[in-house]
């Protein structure tokens, strides 16, 4: 046998929960790969990506885009930011490549476009300039700072505009910004790179468009879905080799039930088993992950994700003080009732009868609570036409509390008091493990996946 040199890796870069996988970046189905490469490699192509928090957006996006861009820049969008503090700031994360001495750099800009540049920002006063970011008030930006211009500070430096969390921007704001995708466009005539590549919730991506018909065909739309049990395998297989350890089949035939598609907790998952276990980097002899690992990994994850859970339900279920019936609280209870993981339409209007909510207001609450504003708690697969709740963590959570609350109908003080104990992670142990180790035995079927 030939001795191969072990290569050291820190864990910490090889799973990673809260930033873009690199080493275990597992590529994502051709389908959806093709189509997105080709779409950044189009000129004139705008890009919308778009799906469910945490189904791997940015990873994708890092991954690929180097291959394209030599820069790129990305202004993330929060609640209450105006059309100019993002043109603000898309202007702002160019300075470092157009500075007195960029002529250094390997590309040359134009002197014209150097002296512009400068200017614009030399016409800011200091003052401004810092409150101008952060600040929600509108503020009124340099004459000479027009979409252009901007387009064309970022077409001379081969740079990419990344945009993310499109769907925070509302109103006007959010038309002027779709304008802005507009301008690029137009002005990919003379610089054919340039783009701007919008990342946005599940069922947003429209928005984005909406407001021309021109766009329509000029803006690639690509829906990323959950990752597909395979995918998520792929993830623990290079993670294991990578780090030298090997994991049981069973323990990773659960992380991949556990994760629900979402890579983010297939990461978490297998960092905490390694944390626990004390590897820090790859290990010099082999390590075996058993089930009791897997348990502790769990727990832990859990436990850090309480007070998460608790506040994604909360706002799930939230209504104004005047509202009579709760209805998206009632459409919850009733879809844990059915006791199934999946639901139509149909069966959940069948359920809440004895409510007498109309039909309309069923299925406006149900689309809500498959968008951030509820958390996403429910995902609607178009493809079946049904409906199933996010991931077993918050199922499992939504589950104690309703449960409790239709026990006991305490007060909400009270309840709250409650889910602070100790006791409440072992419970949503208890119910997790009932949802999954029972169906671990089933077919692959057993989670269905949007298709692009
Ligand atoms: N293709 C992939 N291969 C391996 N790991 C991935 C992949 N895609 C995503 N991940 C992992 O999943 C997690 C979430 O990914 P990412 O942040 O890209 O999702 P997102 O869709 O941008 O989420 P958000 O909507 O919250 O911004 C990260 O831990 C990341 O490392
Ligand atoms: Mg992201």
């Amino acid at each position: 046998m030939s001795e191969e040199k072990l290569t050291i890796y820190k864990t910490k870069k090889i799973f990673t929960p809260t930033s873009s996988a690199k080493f275990t970046f597992v590529e994502r189905e051709a389908k959806l790969n093709n189509h997105f490469v080709d779409a950044l490699n189009t000129p004139g192509k705008q890009i919308v990506l778009y799906g469910h928090s945490g189904c791997g957006k940015t990873t994708l996006l890092t991954n690929k885009i180097n291959q394209t861009y030599e820069n790129s820049y990305t202004t993330r969008c929060m609640e209450g930011m105006t059309f100019e503090n993002i043109v603000f700031d898309g202007f702002d994360q160019l300075s470092s490549l157009y500075t007195e001495n960029s002529t250094t750099k390997s590309f040359k800009i134009a002197p014209e476009l150097n002296v512009s540049y400068l200017d614009i920002k030399a016409s800011l006063k200091l003052g401004d300039y810092t409150t101008q970011k952060t600040e929600t008030n509108r503020h009124i930006l340099p004459p000479q700072l027009t979409p252009q211009r901007l387009a064309k500070f970022y077409g001379a430096s081969n740079s990419c505009w990344i945009l993310e969390d499109f769907h925070k921007i509302k109103g006007d704001d959010k038309i002027k910004t779709s304008q802005l995708m507009k301008v690029f466009m137009d002005m990919s005539e003379e610089y054919e790179d340039l783009k701007i590549i919008a990342l946005g919730a599940v069922g947003t991506a429209r928005q984005v468009i909406e407001y021309d018909k021109e766009m329509n065909n000029r803006v690639a739309e690509i829906f990323i879905p959950y990752m597909k049990p395979n995918e998520i395998e792929s993830i623990i297989n290079t993670g294991e080799k990578l780090l030298n350890i090997l994991f049981s089949k069973e323990v990773k035939s659960k992380i991949i039930k556990y994760s629900c598609g979402l890579p983010s907790i297939c990461h978490q998952l297998c960092l905490n088993i390694c944390f626990n276990k004390k590897i820090h980097e790859t290990s010099k002899t082999k390590i075996s992950i058993n089930i009791e690992d897997l348990d502790k990994a769990i727990s832990k994850l859990v436990e850090e994700k309480s007070d998460t859970l608790k506040s994604e339900f909360d706002k799930s279920i939230k209504v104004g003080n005047g509202v009579k019936i709760n209805i998206p609280k009632i459409i919850l209870e009733n879809c844990l009732e059915l006791n199934k993981d999946e639901f139509s339409h149909l069966e959940i209007f069948n359920q809440i009868k004895k409510y007498s909510i109309t039909e309309s207001n069923l299925t406006k609450s149900l689309s809500e609570l498959c968008i951030p504003i509820r958390s996403e708690i429910l995902i609607y697969d178009e493809n079946s036409n049904l409906y199933r709740f996010n991931n077993l963590f918050l199922k499992a959570y939504a589950y104690l509390r309703l449960k409790e609350e239709i026990t006991k109908n305490e007060n909400a003080e009270l309840e709250n008091k409650n889910l602070k104990e100790a006791s409440i992670i072992q419970k949503l142990l208890n119910i997790i493990e009932n949802d999954i180790y029972n169906k671990l035995e089933d077919d692959e079927d057993y989670f269905i996946f949007e298709d692009i």
